[in-house]
């Protein structure tokens, strides 16, 4: 098959950029070369000549030359305006951006569809992990019940190193940072918002819906606090940050980002560090489990270099399951069993909210709820003025509020 030449224009030189140009260093037989690279900041030393650089994104957009854009910078709101425009002026792009995806995804892909260009974004998802891909081909016609996996690999650095080797959260956040882990505004990382977006996107490309960042509810890991750190450790549980989805065969879709307490016999229970993992479940091939760095320069411009590979054999996502689609809708009568600690003064009010209670526990300051509430009523509590909360999922969850949840009780669909 004849490959194609692709003459890249770069937006962005910093973590994943320079990354990018490294891995090209070190690629010889790839049939692909960066032209010019979009950088912002005139000041800056940089790591390779001034003749490489520009700071006017039309050099680039209006360069003939230039058939394909990689944009890997740390604006969503000018990614948007530059990929907007690749696109129209009939350029493949490849972005790293899932922030800027995740917002603006369905006008993205009409438009790409409009101008016939391709448009990647693998690195977007758990950078090394080729998730959507997989997606995209090997479950295109099996059936996929559920999603679940740490998908935001700086918290999960963090986590790591806080929970199990006791550093502080401050200095783990810093670690990340210098590592170049965390985004640029790290309460994205921290506050779920990152693995909120990705999460979009793999439901996109795992159930052919395209959501709102508004769907999914999603708390992070900047709240957690000693109570229920202790109470991971006492348990011999582990706290990750946890994206999950689910499609019911009613064509509802179950999709939330919070922290869990994860058990041993979880295969998630060893994915550490900057590592991420995602469990997928479905009707034939049941369960499967990736695993891989999803963070930092070189583990994402891999995931990069891959897109731009696949570009020379024109390659494209399809997104099938979009195109012949039921109705889906996001299910928010979800219930879910968690830890909530609050502050002192909102014990019995809080409880209020709860379908059934295991456990609570009060000490001069805070105490703990353990017990099953519907995601409705935990959106409720988390907005309460002036409350602190901090919330963690345990395993189970029951399917219905109505049903009589004394009874009942569902695993979750992803399980080992
Ligand atoms: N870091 C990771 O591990 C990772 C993993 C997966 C995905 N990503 C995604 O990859 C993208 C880049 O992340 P990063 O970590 O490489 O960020 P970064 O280290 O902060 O670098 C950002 C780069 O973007 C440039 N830039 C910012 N605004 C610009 C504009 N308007 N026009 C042109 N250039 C502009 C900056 O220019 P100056 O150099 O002049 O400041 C800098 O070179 C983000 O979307 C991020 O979410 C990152």
């Amino acid at each position: 098959m004849n490959r194609k030449e692709i003459k890249i224009g770069l937006f962005g030189f910093g973590c994943v950029g320079f990354g990018l140009y490294e891995v090209f260093e070190k690629t010889p037989r790839l049939q692909a070369s960066i032209k010019k690279i979009c950088v912002k900041d005139k000041n800056k030393k940089r790591e390779i000549g001034e003749k490489h650089f520009t700071f006017e994104k039309n050099e680039i957009l209006n360069d003939d030359e230039i058939n394909t854009i990689v944009e890997l910078i740390d604006d969503a709101d000018a990614a948007y305006e530059i990929v907007k425009e690749a696109i129209k002026r009939g350029k493949a792009v490849v972005t790293a951006n899932k922030k800027m995806l995740a917002e603006h995804l369905e006008e993205l892909l009409s438009l790409q569809k409009k101008h016939n260009v391709p448009l990647l974004y693998e690195a977007a998802c758990c950078a090394s992990i080729p998730i959507i891909r997989n997606l995209e081909e090997y479950y295109d016609n099996d059936l996929l019940e559920s999603i679940e996996g740490i998908v935001n690999g700086s918290t999960n650095y963090i986590l790591t190193k806080t929970i199990e080797e006791n550093k502080s959260y401050e200095l783990s956040l810093e670690e990340a940072q210098k590592l170049g882990y965390a985004e640029t505004n790290h309460i994205m990382d921290t506050g779920g918002f990152d693995a909120k977006y990705k999460l979009l996107i793999l439901i996109a490309h795992a159930f052919g819906v395209v959501l709102k960042p508004n769907d999914i509810f999603n708390i992070g890991i900047d709240k957690l606090g000693e109570l229920e750190i202790n109470y991971a450790k006492e348990k011999g549980y582990k706290i990750k940050l946890i994206a999950y989805t689910e499609k019911s065969t009613e064509g509802k879709i179950k999709a939330f980002v919070l922290p869990k307490f994860i058990e041993k016999t979880d295969k998630l229970f060893s994915v550490d560090d900057v590592f991420n993992g995602i469990k997928t479940k479905s009707y034939f091939s049941d369960i499967q489990f990736f695993v891989g760095k999803g963070a930092g320069a070189y583990p994402t411009a891999s995931a990069v270099l891959s897109d731009i590979s696949a570009l020379s054999y024109d390659y494209r996502y399809e997104y099938k399951k979009l195109n012949y689609t039921e109705n889906l809708r996001v299910d928010s009568e979800i219930v879910l069993k968690v830890f909530l600690r609050h502050d002192l003064e909102y014990g019995n009010e809080f409880k209020k909210f709860f379908n059934l209670i295991y456990e609570s526990y009060l000490n001069h300051e805070l105490g703990y709820i353990i017990g099953l509430i519907t995601l409705e009523n935990l959106k409720i509590i988390t907005r309460r003025k002036n409350a602190e909360t901090s919330i963690v999922l345990f395993t189970e969850f029951k399917e219905n509020k109505n049903e009589d949840l004394k009874q009942k009780k569902y695993e979750y669909a992803v399980g080992d």
